[in-house]
């Protein structure tokens, strides 16, 4: 048998509701209860941050959580999965003049443009190629910012098949992204006091 596409393992896991949440089917990290601390955070990020007009989210999930930000007044939002079907949900339910989803691959296609990228939960379940090769995507796009879940004590040792779990530290090899100018706690389920969303400026 062929090894499963990235795009078929993500269906796979979306279909079978493997990350087990009746709330979300992007898991326990994505319902209300578990964001509350990172959409008060990335609300008054965004607040703090006027050059910011276009977020990019990928991967957007469902869009459980992040709609319930409070965006400031006028910034555009374009969230991205490599799920279709979740893409194609979201722009019905979700999508409107301000807000749009579209399907791709963040490690392999180009991003739309846009000021800053949020990355919530995607490069935990990816091997360190792939990680490496969505952030270069990020830079060849010229964004301003990235935004990435990243965890202060994980040292990167230990490599992952798509759609497993481990953790990751983006100030450190093979990463290198370095100290983030900013880290929002974002300690989702279980309490997670060594989890955030770290802030890089790439310009
Ligand atoms: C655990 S969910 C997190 C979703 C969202 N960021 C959140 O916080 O709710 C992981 C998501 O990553 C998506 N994904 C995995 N690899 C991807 C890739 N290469 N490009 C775009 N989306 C990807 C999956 O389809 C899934 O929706």
């Amino acid at each position: 048998m062929n090894k499963p596409t990235l795009e078929e393992t993500f269906t796979r896991i979306f279909r079978s509701g493997w990350w087990g949440s009746e709330e979300s089917v992007s898991g326990r990290g994505s319902e209300l209860a578990t964001t509350v601390a990172i959409r008060e955070n990335l609300g008054a990020w965004l607040a703090r941050n006027p050059r910011v007009q276009t977020l990019f989210d990928a991967p957007c999930g469902d869009f459980n959580w992040m709609r319930l930000v409070d965006f400031p007044a006028g910034v555009r939002y374009i969230g991205g999965d490599i799920v279709a079907d979740l893409i194609d949900k979201n722009n019905e339910t979700y999508g409107n003049d301000l807000r749009r989803f579209v399907h791709l691959d963040a490690t392999s296609d180009a991003f739309p443009q846009a000021d800053a990228w949020f990355c919530r939960d995607m490069m935990i379940h990816l091997p360190l190629p792939l990680c490496l090769s969505a952030i270069a995507n990020c830079r060849r796009a010229g964004m301003t910012y990235i935004l990435a879940t990243t965890f202060i004590n994980a040292d990167n040792q230990r490599d992952i098949a798509p759609g497993h779990y481990r953790q990751v530290n983006l100030a450190k090899a093979p990463f290198d992204l370095g100290p983030p100018i900013e880290m929002l706690p974002d300690p989702a389920e279980n309490n997670q006091t060594d989890r955030f969303i770290g802030v890089w400026r790439l310009d």
